[in-house]
């Protein structure tokens, strides 16, 4: 190393210290805390591109910011607020659990985490999972991963929501080219598996992805997401299906309704509610072929996005607007912890902004995660952990906050 680029480290390390930065024992750093200003505010000029994560890819003509932003880059948490610093703490545990033999990247999708047991249920990846049972449960108790077998067995469920009202698991059962996609409760004490629904008057569900369920008034809603058969998935689904939109399914009056159209969200995904119960928020993966990642910089309608609606007194979402811009590629999977803040996977980290819209900070992927493997799509917030799939194992941060707790009926 040249002494002057010594010397700019060493201006970097204390800029970085006086915004509450931290390491591990063994010198490796663990918290980077950057100041917020340089999420808006950067001095000309500058480069940076939508392909990449911004930390990646963003330079200056100042190198004390960019060896500021290169530290960031190569660390695990990095927090633009005091508030995402103290949930972080100082040096988060971090350990591992891998998938079970016999069901390789069983952790991609879901993230349902089971406060009674301290289980957390992954899913399979792609559409097409050449096994009959694609659900995985990762004890946090014993550091163990085990195959969930359903009754009947459920072959291709991507999302999953634990409501703690009636004990189910909800799941979305996404299913083959020539079924149709079905919503599906399992007991997690008995593991029967019963579908819920799976049409629109004889009109197949188009591929699910995500559900929740949740309680306005005294009444129980399940909102689900169905994949944009055209925009995302292209030929391989049969067309005779209605394209994109988030459903409604009302449990007391049992009653299928479409509540947001194609129009406003091309392809929903990730979809939660807050802590309380007032406010959907719904993930727009608008484009996922990383090759085109830039058209959404220079066309709206296909920006990676997230969108919140207020639910009515009616449960019916309203007041639709853009709560967010995804800066690194898609906006998957989507939590909400009791704080109401909102937990996005999206291709540089986990995002966590506040219910203002405000980023508070990133658990970043990019230093254990390399370039050329798959997506990180989702994870699940259980008691203080972080439990993120990474396709053949789960990363396990233990934090300093309790992010969702048994007794929030809405949360995880
Ligand atoms: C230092 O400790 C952290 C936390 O246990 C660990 O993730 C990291 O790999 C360690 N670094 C080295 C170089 O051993
Ligand atoms: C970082 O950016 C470079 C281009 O500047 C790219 O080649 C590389 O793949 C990026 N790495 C990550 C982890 O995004
Ligand atoms: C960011 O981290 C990745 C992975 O370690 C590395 O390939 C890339 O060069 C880093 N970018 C910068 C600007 O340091
Ligand atoms: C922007 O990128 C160009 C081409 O890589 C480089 O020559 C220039 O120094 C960069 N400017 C800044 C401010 O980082
Ligand atoms: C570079 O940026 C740092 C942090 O914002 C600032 O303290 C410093 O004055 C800047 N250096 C120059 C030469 O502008
Ligand atoms: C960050 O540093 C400031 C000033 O040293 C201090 O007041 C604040 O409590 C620190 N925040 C955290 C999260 O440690
Ligand atoms: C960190 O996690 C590992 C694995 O769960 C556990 O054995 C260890 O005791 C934990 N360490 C601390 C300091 O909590
Ligand atoms: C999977 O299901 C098929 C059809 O029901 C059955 O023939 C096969 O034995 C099952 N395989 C395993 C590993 O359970
Ligand atoms: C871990 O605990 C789960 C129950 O939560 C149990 O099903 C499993 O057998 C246990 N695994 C080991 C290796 O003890
Ligand atoms: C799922 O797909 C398989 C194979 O196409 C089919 O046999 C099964 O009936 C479907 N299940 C549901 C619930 O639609
Ligand atoms: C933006 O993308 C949409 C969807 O692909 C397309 O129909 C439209 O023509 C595009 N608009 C522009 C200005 O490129």
């Amino acid at each position: 190393m040249k002494t002057s680029q010594a010397a700019t480290l060493a201006v970097a390390a204390s800029l970085v210290n006086a915004q509450n930065s931290t390491k591990y024992s063994n010198g490796t750093t663990a918290v980077v805390q950057l100041p917020s200003e340089w999420l808006y505010l950067l001095p000309q000029p500058f480069n940076s591109s939508i392909r990449y994560s911004w930390l990646n890819s963003t330079t200056t003509g100042n190198e004390t910011i960019n060896r500021a932003l290169e530290e960031a880059n190569n660390s695990r948490f990095v927090s633009y607020s005091d508030e995402f610093t103290q949930l972080v703490g100082p040096t988060p545990n971090i350990s591992t659990i891998q998938c079970p033999p016999g069901a390789p990247e069983c952790a991609f999708e879901a993230g349902v985490w089971l406060p009674d047991t301290d289980e957390v249920w992954f899913m399979y990846l792609d559409f097409d999972y050449p096994y009959n049972q694609s659900i995985t449960s990762f004890s946090l108790r014993n550091n163990s991963a085990h195959q969930v077998v359903t009754n009947p067995p459920i072959r291709y469920p991507l999302g999953g929501y634990y409501y703690s009202y009636d004990g189910l698991v909800y799941l979305t059962e996404f299913n083959a080219t020539t079924s149709p996609a079905t919503i599906v409760t399992v007991d997690p004490k008995t593991l029967k598996a019963t579908p819920i629904l799976n049409s629109y008057q004889g009109i197949p569900l188009a591929p699910c992805d995500d559900v929740v369920v949740t309680r306005v008034n005294n009444k129980d809603y399940i909102f689900l997401t169905t994949f944009s058969i055209q925009d995302v998935l292209g030929s391989k689904f049969p067309r005779q299906r209605y394209d994109t939109a988030v459903w409604r399914f009302d449990l007391q009056e049992k009653v299928l309704q479409p509540v947001i159209s194609a129009n406003e969200i091309v392809a929903p995904n990730g979809i939660r509610v807050s802590p309380d119960g007032r406010t959907l928020y719904v993930t727009n993966t608008a484009i996922t072929d990383q090759s085109k990642l830039e058209d959404q910089a220079s066309n709206t309608t296909k920006s990676n996005s997230i969108y919140e609606y207020d639910l009515n007194d009616q449960g019916k979402p309203v007041n639709g607007r853009l709560y967010g811009l995804v800066r690194s590629g898609i906006a998957n999977g989507l939590h909400i912890d009791n704080a109401g803040r909102v937990w996005t996977a999206e291709d540089d980290g986990i995002n966590v902004r506040n219910a203002a819209g405000r980023l508070l900070g990133s658990f970043n992927y990019v230093p254990f995660h390399k370039v050329d493997q798959p997506r990180i799509g989702n994870f699940a917030l259980a008691g203080n952990k972080l439990v993120i799939g990474v396709d053949s194992y789960v990363v396990i941060y233990d934090l300093a906050e309790k992010l969702v707790t048994p007794g929030n009926l809405l949360t995880n």
